[in-house]
């Protein structure tokens, strides 16, 4: 069953896609934007625009703890604006405190976008702006984050979806359905 959303907003029709770097969660929310006429937010950009500088120079500068502090304040603020009828793609690791995954469920529809450590490679290889993925051998470094984070993304979701081996947009139409199966039930 939906949760209650919070007391002091009407119940969120927002669909938020969590998922680990790579997963396709911009280019999967610009497509279902695109079909429900939805704006489409991103919380990197949220942190970034708030802080006035990039994620990077936050990870170098200020460190991760202050990264996830700004993650959370982020979400706070779109479910203490009521946010609604929004598509939100998340960073990769805004799922880890559970605090934020309550959060997010509060904000509507959470669909994982899970894939393969093949398909995160491909679609991360030639990014710079991903510190944690700037290590020796990203493919380890994905495989045991995935490792450790994939409880995690099955805890904060309504929908798990293998997105590997389905197009944008047969992965954007799934999502659609049972979205509105899910807000056809709350
Ligand atoms: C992170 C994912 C990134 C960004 C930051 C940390 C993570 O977002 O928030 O580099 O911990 O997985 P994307 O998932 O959009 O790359």
């Amino acid at each position: 069953m939906p949760e209650e959303a919070s007391p002091c907003c009407p119940p969120a029709k927002n669909i938020i896609l969590v998922g680990f770097m790579g997963s396709g969660k911009s280019t999967i929310g610009r497509e279902l934007g695109q079909l429900l006429s939805y704006p489409l937010i991103d919380t990197d950009a949220v942190v970034e625009e708030e802080q006035q500088i990039s994620i990077s120079d936050i990870f170098s500068l200020k460190g991760e703890p202050y990264f996830r502090d700004c993650e959370t304040a982020a979400v706070q603020k779109l479910l203490g604006d009521c946010l609604d009828h929004h598509i939100i793609a998340t960073g990769g690791g805004l799922p880890l405190r559970e605090e934020n995954r309550k959060l997010l469920r509060e904000l509507g529809y959470v669909v994982w976008l899970d894939a393969t450590p093949d398909s995160i490679l491909e679609r991360t290889a030639r990014s710079t702006n991903r510190p944690l993925l700037q290590t020796e051998n990203p493919r380890e470094t994905i495989e045991s984050m995935l490792h450790e984070r994939n409880a995690i993304y099955k805890d904060a979701a309504h929908l798990r979806l293998q997105t590997s081996g389905l197009s944008i947009s047969e992965t954007a139409h799934g999502i659609l359905e049972s979205a509105r199966y899910f807000f056809g039930q709350s």
